[in-house]
C-alpha cells in the first residue's frame, strides 16, 4: 500500500488528484489524516468536494504547540506505520505534519516522496521554512513544481538523481474543478460584483500573531476597501488574534467578512476578483495560472516563479506601500495576457505516480 499523509487544509488539494492517478494506474493507495485541521470548514468540507476516499486513520493530532503537534504525529504515525508497513510514503507541502510523517517515514526505513520539494524562502523565522528543508534532507525522492526549486535542492547537496520536476500538483486540481466552480454565485451571495471585488487572505504568525502588525495591515486593507470591496474569509488562527487585539473586523466599512469557504466556494470567488491579497502560498499559485494580479503581503517568497512568470507581486508589510500598489493595481485595465508556468499543465499527477512506481520497480 502506498500512503499519502494530509494534515492541514493546503495538503487537500494536492492529494486528490494523487489519489485519482494511483486510482487510474490500478495501484493500491489510501491517505492518512493526521488531523492538524480538523473543523468542517478546515478540512472535511474538502473531502466531499474534492472526491477523496476517507483517510485509512485519522490521527486526531488537532492543535497544539509546534512540539506538540509534531510529536503527537511521530508517535500516532510510527504506531499506525508499524501495523501497516506502506511500499511508500507520499507527503505534501511543508506543514508540521508533512515534517513529522518524513521523520517517521525515515527512521522506519520507508521510501518517501516529497511533493513540493525544493521551494526556499530562506526565512528562517517561518515554521513552514524549517519545514521544508527538514522533509527535503530526509525523503528519497524530491518531486518539485518548478526548476527553481531543482536549483535549491542542487545548491544544498542534493543527488540530482533524486530530483523530478513534476509541475504543480495543486494546479491540477484548479483545472479540473474550475468549470464546477465557476457556474457557483458565490460573489453574488456575498453581495459583491464580478470583477469589481478584491479577496483578502491572511493567516501567516508573522502577519496576524503580532497584534501591532495586524492593526497595521487590517488599517492598509481598511483603506483598500474604501475604493473596492474586499471579501475576506477569515482563517480561524486570524480570527482569534483579531479578537486577542481587539481588532474589529466586522466594523470596517466595504470589508465582507466570512468563514473559512470551501474549495469550490473559495475558487468561485478567487476567479472572478479584480484583485488577491494574500500572505498564502497556494494563492501565488492559483492567482499567477487564473490571471488575477495578486499582491502578496510578506517580505520574502518561496515561490518566485509566481513573480517572474506570474501575476504575483510581493509587496511586503508596509501599510502605505500596499494601499499605493493596491489601488496601482485597480488602476490597470484588467485581463491582460498572462504566462503560467512549465509544467503547471494539469498532469502533475501523472508524473508524481510515474516517478514514484520507477522507483519502486
Ligand atoms: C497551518 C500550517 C501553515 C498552513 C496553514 C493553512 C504549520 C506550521 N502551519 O497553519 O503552513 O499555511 O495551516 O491553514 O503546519 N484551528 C482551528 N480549526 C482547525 C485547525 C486549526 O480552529 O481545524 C485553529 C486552532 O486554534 C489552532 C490554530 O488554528 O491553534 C492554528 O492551527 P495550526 O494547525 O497550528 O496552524 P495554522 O495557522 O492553521
Amino acid at each position: 500500500m502506498i500512503y499519502t499523509i494530509v494534515g492541514a487544509r493546503p495538503n487537500f488539494m494536492k492529494a486528490a488528484p494523487i489519489h485519482r492517478a494511483f486510482e487510474r494506474a490500478g495501484v493500491a493507495h489510501a491517505l492518512v489524516h493526521t488531523g492538524q485541521h480538523y473543523d468542517e470548514a478546515m478540512s472535511k468540507v474538502f473531502f466531499g468536494e474534492l472526491g477523496m476516499p476517507r483517510p485509512a486513520v485519522d490521527l486526531g493530532v488537532g492543535s497544539g504547540t509546534h512540539a506538540q503537534q509534531t510529536a503527537a504525529v511521530l508517535v500516532g504515525l510510527e504506531r499506525f506505520f508499524t501495523d501497516h508497513r506502506p511500499d511508500a510514503v507520499i507527503v505534501v507541502g511543508d506543514v508540521n505534519s508533512t515534517m513529522a510523517a518524513t521523520l517517521v517515514t525515515a527512521k522506519m526505513g520507508v521510501f518517501s516522496a516529497h511533493v513540493e520539494a525544493g521551494l526556499r524562502s530562506r526565512d528562517w523565522d517561518m515554521p513552514e521554512e524549517v519545514n521544508r528543508v527538514v522533509t527535503d534532507a530526509l525523503a528519497d525522492l524530491l518531486l518539485t513544481p518548478s526548476h527553481d526549486a531543482d536549483r535549491n535542492l542542487l545548491a544544498e547537496g542534493c543527488a540530482p538523481d533524486t530530483i523530478v520536476c513534476v509541475g504543480n500538483v495543486m494546479i491540477d486540481t484548479l483545472h479540473e474543478h474550475l468549470p464546477r466552480a465557476r457556474a457557483l454565485d458565490v460573489p453574488e451571495r456575498l453581495g459583491v460584483t464580478p470583477g469589481g471585488y478584491a479577496v483578502l487572505t491572511l493567516h501567516r504568525p508573522s502577519n496576524v500573531d503580532d497584534p501591532v502588525t495586524l492593526r497595521h495591515l487590517v488599517g492598509a486593507v481598511a483603506r483598500v476597501a474604501e475604493r473596492v470591496p474586499v471579501v475576506f474569509p477569515v482563517h480561524p488562527r486570524t480570527r482569534q488574534r483579531a479578537a486577542a487585539a481587539g481588532v474589529e473586523l466586522a466594523r470596517i466599512a466595504g470589508l465582507v467578512v466570512t468563514d473559512p469557504l470551501g474549495y469550490l466556494e473559495f475558487l468561485s470567488l478567487t476567479s472572478r476578483a479584480r484583485l488577491v491579497l494574500t500572505d498564502s502560498g497556494g494563492l501565488q499559485e492559483e492567482s499567477t495560472v487564473l490571471g488575477i494580479p495578486c499582491l502578496t503581503l510578506r517580505e520574502n517568497t518561496e515561490r518566485p516563479i509566481t513573480i517572474e512568470q506570474g501575476t504575483n507581486v510581493l509587496v511586503g508589510t508596509d501599510p502605505a506601500t500596499i494601499v499605493r500598489a493596491a489601488l496601482e493595481a485597480l488602476e490597470r485595465r484588467p485581463g491582460a495576457a498572462h504566462r503560467v508556468p512549465e509544467l503547471w499543465d494539469g498532469r502533475a499527477a501523472e508524473r508524481i505516480v510515474g516517478a514514484v512506481l520507477s522507483r519502486l520497480s
